[in-house]
């Protein structure tokens, strides 16, 4: 029987992970830290869609969020409850170089030194991503994405990161869902900043994947050792239905979700059925000769967000152009995303097989559901947990089919802000009560420590 007709049957064994499989938690600056004006730290983009009506299901904002800024110690040791060897936090920009100039402020460094210092001596590896979002507010007022300038500043501060805690920090990830960056941000605009405009778009995410280029080279300047790489989110699209047109929506999203960032990066080219897709909405001169080189400079590691699958159809009203999210039928959570695993070893095996045989770690991979305070103030969470098992399954399928997967990041550690939907939406395995900022572990994060520590024990006494 073949790996592929086995898929789904794979028993769950934290043994059948390698010893040196990496079992950790992800959060990001904005969805947790709070203390959006201590510090040095200038507002971001985030702080200025926030304060904009309308913008944020029920007005929420990040600038208390998780209070982490003032709890990192609390934090750290409900990652050590749950036994993660790595942890992935990502540093707010406007905390380091307020404004995002030149000027490097010393207290937002020290903030990330000492944790940095304090999850070492926890026995936690830090794993850093350089952007998940927080771009400084003047670089946007200076045109943001879509203007190419961006690309050095953003270089320039991954080199200071780098340089400040790259004797310490080994695993660098340049960019969070560059997708999310441009086509949230600057075409739907359901992200910051907001704009709507699909050649800015576009623009957009040609410079951030340039900016991830040009710090791959800063960051390794800064920190030889350094393991870098970037993080995208994948989703496989599949058509609905066997007509031409669902087929060919099926290959647009997937040309625009997927390959539009695999194939510059692994490839150093795009797609020249996406750029065909594109043509009517792009302006000449976006790309300059060199671009694609920066662009597909070798990477350590490849960072993955999985959370769904698209399943889509066209519309059946002729001339319309519009996309039908149909699902496959399969249970959703609370946000309407389907859970399915499948899914995910398949843009594991799909990776390995057509781009690229680094190591492919898990960045974010995760779930959202009605999470309450029972009476005895448990929470009671057996949706997450069983959403654990079945993706950690898919991992263990994906990598019988050959995908050099070597690590898993739950999304999240903890409840947080969770962007245009606030508050509302829980994807932690720890329960955050927001009025009084009360940490509780959710019995899915129990199970997880549960499989994390069996797979150390199995490591210590094989
Ligand atoms: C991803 C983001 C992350 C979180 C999850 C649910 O797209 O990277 O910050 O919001 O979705």
């Amino acid at each position: 029987m073949s790996a592929t007709q086995q898929r789904g049957r794979l028993a769950l064994r934290p043994q059948d992970f390698p010893a040196d499989f990496l079992f950790g938690a992800a959060t990001a600056s904005y969805q947790i830290e709070g203390a959006v004006s201590e510090g040095g730290r200038t507002p971001s983009i985030w702080d200025t869609f926030c304060a904009t009506p309308g913008r944020i299901r029920g007005g929420d904002t990040g600038e208390v969020a998780c209070d982490h800024y003032h709890r990192t110690r609390e934090d750290i040791a409900l990652m050590r409850e749950l036994g993660i060897g790595a942890y992935r936090l990502s540093l707010a920009w406007p905390r380091i170089l307020p404004g995002g100039g030149d000027r490097v402020n010393p207290v937002g460094l020290a903030f990330y030194d000492r944790l940095v210092d304090d999850l070492l001596e926890a026995g936690i590896t830090p794993w850093i991503t350089l952007y998940h979002w927080d771009l400084p507010q003047p670089l946007e007022d200076a045109g943001g994405w879509p203007t190419r300038d961006i690309t050095d500043r953003f270089a320039s501060y991954a080199a200071t990161a780098a340089g400040a805690l790259g004797d310490r920090v080994h695993d660098w990830i340049t960019l969070n869902e560059p997708w999310c960056s441009a086509f949230l941000g600057y075409g739907s605009g359901i992200h910051a900043p907001g704009r709507v405009d699909p050649a800015d778009a576009v623009r957009a995410s040609h410079h951030l994947l340039l900016a991830h280029g040009k710090a791959v080279e800063a960051v390794r300047s800064a920190a030889p050792q350094a393991r870098v790489g970037i993080t995208l989110n994948l989703y496989p699209v599949t058509p609905a239905d066997d007509r031409d047109t669902s087929h060919d929506l099926a290959r647009r999203l997937d040309g625009l979700h997927n390959r539009w960032f695999l194939d510059p990066v692994f490839r150093g080219s795009y797609p020249e059925d996406v750029l065909a897709d594109l043509d009517p909405v792009l302006e000449r001169g976006w790309l300059h000769e060199g671009d694609l080189e920066v662009i597909s400079a070798p990477l350590d590691f490849l960072g993955v967000n999985y959370y769904t699958r698209h399943n889509v159809r066209s519309s059946p009203y002729p001339g319309t152009n519009l996309a039908d999210f149909s699902g496959r039928y399969l249970p959703r959570a609370v946000n309407g995303w389907e859970v399915d695993p499948d899914g995910l070893s398949e843009v594991l095996t799909r990776v390995s097989r057509d781009y690229t045989g680094i190591p492919l770690y898990i960045t974010e991979n995760g779930s959202a559901w009605e999470d309450e305070v029972g009476a005895d103030g448990s929470v009671d969470d057996p949706e997450r947990t069983a959403f654990l098992v079945d993706h950690l399954r898919a991992c263990l399928d994906a990598r019988a089919e050959g995908a050099n997967l070597a690590g898993y990041f739950a999304w999240s550690l903890l409840d947080n802000f969770e962007w245009a939907e606030g508050f509302a939406t829980r994807f932690g395995l720890v329960h955050v009560d927001y009025e009084t900022q009360r940490r509780t572990m959710k019995s899915s994060g129990r199970w997880y420590s549960g499989f994390i520590g069996e797979h150390r024990t199995g490591i210590l006494t094989a």
